[in-house]
């Protein structure tokens, strides 16, 4: 089969679908080839993701990516969040089949843009290389 259950499960069953309406950081972003979006909320508490929610205009890969995503940051410390990587959300979904795996980078750069956004509210300082696969990224949108 060319999904797994994992990822059949997610897309028909999301996690963490919706809006916060007074988040704390929202990061949008999107693929310029497929056209699709994705936009991540997220809620601060003592530097942790206290809550979380998506919007996903999107592919089922995306949609999974998503949900599997927010699973994986809900709870945790925003510098562990900062590290969650494509592939570890493909993994947890027991894999993507390759022309997929951009669905999943979707999801890995929609969470940094949110807590960049969530920095940048705040005045709070931060490295600007740690964002930096996400500041090439906009570049090649804007081309
Ligand atoms: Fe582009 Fe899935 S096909 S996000």
């Amino acid at each position: 089969m060319l999904y797994s259950e994992k990822v059949m499960d997610h897309f028909r069953n999301p996690r963490n679908v919706g809006t916060i309406e007074d988040a704390d950081g929202i990061g949008e972003v999107g693929n310029v080839k497929c056209g699709d979006i994705m936009k991540i909320y997220i809620k601060v508490d003592n530097d942790t993701i206290s809550d979380v929610k998506f919007e996903t205009f999107g592919c089922g890969s995306a949609i999974a990516s998503s949900s599997m995503a927010t699973e994986l940051i809900k709870g945790k410390p925003i510098s562990e969040a900062l590290q969650l990587t494509n592939k570890a959300v493909a993994e947890a979904l027991d894999g993507l089949p390759a022309h997929k795996l951009h669905c999943s980078v979707l999801a890995e750069e929609a969470i940094q843009a949110a807590i960049k956004d969530y920095y940048d509210k705040n005045n709070i300082e931060y490295d600007e290389e740690i964002f930096a696969s996400l500041l090439r990224s906009h570049d090649e949108e804007d081309e």
